[in-house]
């Protein structure tokens, strides 16, 4: 599965209760929002156990990756996490134009916001991005994205 629930699933109650002092505990609406998944190109595929993840993102996005050059603001790329077939939840990442000043430095990923939408399009409030943020930030030299030289090696059409 998505390595979420390995990493943060478990935690003693007393630890989370320290953990959430100061600390948003929720999720925010944030800028990112919800592509047509069906005019996204879909470039690699991950194999989790029982998950399937189907990861996908603009043409436009992989010919500037495939080319050397920034990916650009206005690009989606969507994570589509499928169990017993079917859509269990969208995980979503979007590139705006300075969006990445909308957080302090420590949080900020680039330009990239981070959103989990449930299969009806709603964002699941349980969830604080800043924790995709803090596990994605480690691959800053990547666009932020662990599916990188998936992304490179794709051949378009
Ligand atoms: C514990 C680390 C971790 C956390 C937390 C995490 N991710 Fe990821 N994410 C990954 C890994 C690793 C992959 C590559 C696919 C895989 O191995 O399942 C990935 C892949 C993705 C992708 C596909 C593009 C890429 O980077 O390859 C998107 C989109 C994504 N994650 C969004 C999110 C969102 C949204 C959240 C928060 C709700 C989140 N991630 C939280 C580790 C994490």
């Amino acid at each position: 599965m998505h390595c979420i629930a390995k990493t943060f699933g478990v935690g003693a109650p007393v630890a989370t209760t320290v953990l959430l002092v100061g600390m948003q505990v929720h999720a925010e609406p944030n800028r990112t929002t919800m592509p047509d998944i069906g005019k996204l190109v879909h470039y690699t595929t991950v194999e989790r156990g029982e998950v399937t993840e189907h990861i996908m993102t603009t043409r436009e996005a992989i010919e500037a990756v495939r080319r050397g050059e920034p990916i650009p603001a206005g690009t989606h790329v969507v994570l589509v996490d499928y169990r017993d077939e079917k859509v269990f939840r969208y995980f979503v990442m979007e590139k705006g134009k300075d969006w990445g000043l909308d957080y302090d430095e420590a949080r900020r990923t680039g330009d990239w916001q981070f959103q989990w939408y449930k299969p009806d399009g709603s964002i699941n409030m349980e969830e604080n991005t800043a924790r995709c943020q803090r596990c994605h930030t480690s691959r800053s030299d990547r666009e932020f994205l662990y599916t990188f030289n998936d992304m490179r090696s794709f051949e378009l059409d």
